[in-house]
């Protein structure tokens, strides 16, 4: 019986390389679709140390639609996709509305008209837990309201989201719509992590590029808030727990086992922890002190959110499993290498 090939978008970034990794281990072909505008082609290099077998990759750009239906018609064997593929950057997405928009909405188009072209009808769709804003109850269920996004980017997860359910009323798609915590670490082997590019918005890259003296100090952003100690509260998720959580999903519509075409899932570890918190737990797990100072609060952030992962554990079989200081060590080993390379 022929493999089943799962087309990933976005397969060299930051968690669509930690997946593809996760695919191989669980025995799935994988194709990746990527075009290396946040990662470079040296990822798959990555992934095929870790797992001794070279993932298929097509250096192309979903917003391609002929590029895209040319890819499906070469890997005949597709049973399911994983689309990252998308622009991130929250800051960016302010200042650049239109690239978000054409960038997020278009690629998710045109991967889902070619996969209704070619008879293929699973997907998993990398969300977030910005759609939640800030909730009123945590930790934060599916069945929390989504509120009116507070940037471009929070935006198209939104109508992503909407997309998916909407086509799969009129089509036989079925969707998992995972949406994701605050994705943090690197795969313990070191061969491949986050890549950012320039200064790191965020937490944990910013931390690691401190301790390495790349920085000179962290700057917490308020701690004013009401919150135990004052700064902000996250739900921090090991990416490998996360990967791990996109192979769950395909397993789960292969298996038939959704009750309704779109389900969504919280992926967090259910546990929140503040700023404040993380860098002392970053210090613990390394033994490096690391030089930080309080400024004002930033803008646009929330206050406090972490996951009810309850229902991804039930229905989906999955549950994080990696602690917070082995995530922060290899977090750390992985900047090591990168200065390393540097
Ligand atoms: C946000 C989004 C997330 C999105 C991500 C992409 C929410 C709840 N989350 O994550 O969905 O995928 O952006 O970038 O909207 N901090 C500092 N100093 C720093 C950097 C960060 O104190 O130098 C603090 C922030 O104020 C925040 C926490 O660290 O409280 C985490 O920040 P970050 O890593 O940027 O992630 P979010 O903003 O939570």
């Amino acid at each position: 019986m022929l493999q089943p090939i799962i087309l990933v978008t976005g397969g060299t970034g930051y968690i669509g390389s930690h997946t593809v990794v996760e695919l191989q281990q669980a025995g799935f072909e994988t194709v990746i679709v990527d075009n290396l505008s946040n990662s470079t082609a040296a990822v798959v290099d990555g992934i095929t140390r870790i797992t001794g077998v070279r993932p298929h990759f097509e250096q192309a750009d979903c917003c391609d639609r002929n590029a895209m239906a040319a890819i499906f018609d070469k890997y005949s064997g597709i049973t399911a996709v994983i689309h990252f593929a998308a622009s991130k950057a929250v800051g960016e997405s302010v200042e650049k509305p239109l690239l978000y928009y054409r960038n997020n909405l278009l690629s998710l188009l045109n991967v889902v008209e070619e996969m209704i072209a070619h008879g293929v009808f699973h997907i998993v769709f990398s969300s977030s837990c910005t759609v939640y804003g800030q909730p009123a109850v945590l930790p934060v269920t599916e069945d929390a309201p989504v509120l009116p996004a507070m940037s471009p980017y929070g935006n198209t997860k939104q109508i992503c989201e909407e997309i998916l359910r909407d086509t799969a009323v009129s089509f036989a798609l079925q969707g998992v719509l995972l949406r994701y915590f605050n994705p943090i670490g690197a795969h313990p082997s070191a061969e491949i992590g986050e890549l950012p590019v320039g200064v790191p918005q965020n937490l944990v890259p910013f931390i690691t590029q401190t301790a390495a003296g790349v920085r000179q100090e962290l700057s917490v952003f308020g701690n004013d808030y009401h919150t135990p100690d004052g700064s902000c509260i996250r739900d921090y998720i090991n990416v490998v727990d996360l990967a791990r959580a996109h192979v769950q999903a395909v397993n789960y519509l292969a298996d038939g086992k959704n009750k309704t075409a779109v389900e969504t899932f919280n992926i967090g570890t259910g546990k929140g922890l503040s700023v404040l918190e993380l860098i002392d737990a970053f210090q613990k797990a390394t033994g490096i002190k690391l030089p930080y100072k309080i400024v004002g609060r930033r803008a646009g952030d929330i206050e406090q959110v972490w996951a009810n992962p309850e229902k991804a554990h039930t229905v989906l079989g999955w549950h994080a499993q990696e602690s917070i200081e082995d995530t922060l060590r290899a977090a750390w080993k992985w900047e090591l290498v990168v200065r390393h390379k540097a």
